[in-house]
């Protein structure tokens, strides 16, 4: 199966005039979020921890789009007052707030210590709603202003040894929901996205399993993928980008799946050039059951009669 053409479906002034927020917009599925809004007309700061990681984004993004960048801990509520102030400063609005940043690493739960379950949830829940909380006044500011949210599948059912980011996205899908509904008044939607495994990110490096080296990991995903393919960072920013199209005007408080279907995979019952085979067989069986059966009632129901 091939990849999809990267060429975006959406023309270039979709979001234009609109300023955008991306925290973890220096890396791996933020960046590329990054580079979609602004190749989609928007002015963008992005934020991370590590000042270098941001520079370089900034310098690879900057001849295509508008860019800057803060340096910030989500879990600090001043480290998010300081990127709301910097996109207002630097462009005198704010329209978008896209929450990527989070934090993940496999653990068996027994051997997770406390520190490390709060760590997660702190970078990913509570960073999302420090981040919500320090833009609403500045997106209360304009009609048609958008939150979101990048979750994930691993709440659905459950995920092996991921009891921390498990339980982070539970709460921030659950955070998409409240914040659309109190927030709609406003005028801001807030919606989110749940990828599936994205290749060539550190989500995917990290946790996917195996040795950790690769390519041989990334053909395994995809033959649990029903549309037959790794995710890719492209995929997810036209998500984001939709989302915060007029076209996504009416979606609030939903969190999309932009996965290939991997989160529903489960093992075929049987092969699917045995289904017919395999089928016709046990219905014939079945069939012969019943017909037994049928003969043996009537028998009895004659030997009953001649009482
Ligand atoms: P990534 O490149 O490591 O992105 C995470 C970003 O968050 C980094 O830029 C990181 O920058 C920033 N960050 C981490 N902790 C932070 C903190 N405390 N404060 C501020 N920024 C912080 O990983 P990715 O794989 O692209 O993941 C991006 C998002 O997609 C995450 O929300 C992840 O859960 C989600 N997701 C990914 C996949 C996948 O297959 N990759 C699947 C499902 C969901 P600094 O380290 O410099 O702070
Ligand atoms: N297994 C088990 N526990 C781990 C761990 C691992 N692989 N990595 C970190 N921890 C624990 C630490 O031991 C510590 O707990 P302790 O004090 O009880 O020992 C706790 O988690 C915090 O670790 P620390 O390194 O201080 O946190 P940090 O804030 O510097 O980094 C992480 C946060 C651990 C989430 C780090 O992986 C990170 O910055 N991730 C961002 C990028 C990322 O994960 N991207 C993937 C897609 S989301």
């Amino acid at each position: 199966m091939t990849t999809p053409s990267q060429t975006s479906p959406f023309h270039p002034s979709t979001l234009s005039t609109k300023v955008a927020l991306v925290t973890g917009g220096g890396s791996g599925i933020g960046l590329e979020i990054t580079r979609q809004l602004g190749l989609h007309g928007a002015a963008v700061v992005i934020s991370g921890r590590r000042d270098h990681v941001l520079q370089a984004a900034c310098d690879a993004l900057s001849p295509q789009m508008t860019i800057s960048y803060v340096t910030g801990d989500v879990r600090k509520y001043e480290d998010c007052q300081r990127m709301v102030s910097e996109a207002l400063k630097r462009y005198g609005r704010l329209d978008i707030v896209v929450n990527c940043a989070a934090g993940n690493f496999l653990a068996l739960a027994e051997q997770l210590s406390s520190n490390g379950f709060k760590t997660v949830m702190e970078i990913d829940t509570l960073g999302t709603f420090n981040v919500s909380r320090a833009s609403v006044d500045a997106l209360k500011k304009h009609r048609g202003s958008s939150i979101v949210n990048i979750s994930a599948t691993l709440h659905y059912g459950a995920t092996w040894y991921q009891a921390h980011a498990s339980a982070a996205k539970a709460a921030i899908d659950s955070l998409t929901r409240t914040l659309a509904l109190e927030w709609g008044a406003h005028g801001i939607r807030v919606n989110g996205i749940a990828p599936g495994p994205i290749q060539g990110t550190a989500g995917l490096k990290k946790l996917a399993g195996g040795d950790g080296s690769g390519t041989s990991l990334e053909d395994m995903i995809k033959e649990k993928i029903p549309i037959g393919r790794a995710g890719t960072a492209w995929d997810i920013a036209m998500a984001v980008v939709y989302l915060c199209s007029s076209a996504g005007g009416f979606m609030t408080g939903h969190t999309m799946v932009v996965d290939g279907g991997e989160w529903m995979w489960r093992p075929p019952v049987v092969g699917r050039e045995a289904v017919l085979r395999v089928s016709k067989a046990v219905e014939g069986a079945s069939r012969n059951v019943i017909g037994e059966s049928r003969t043996q009632q009537t028998t009895v129901r004659v030997a009953t009669s001649k009482l």
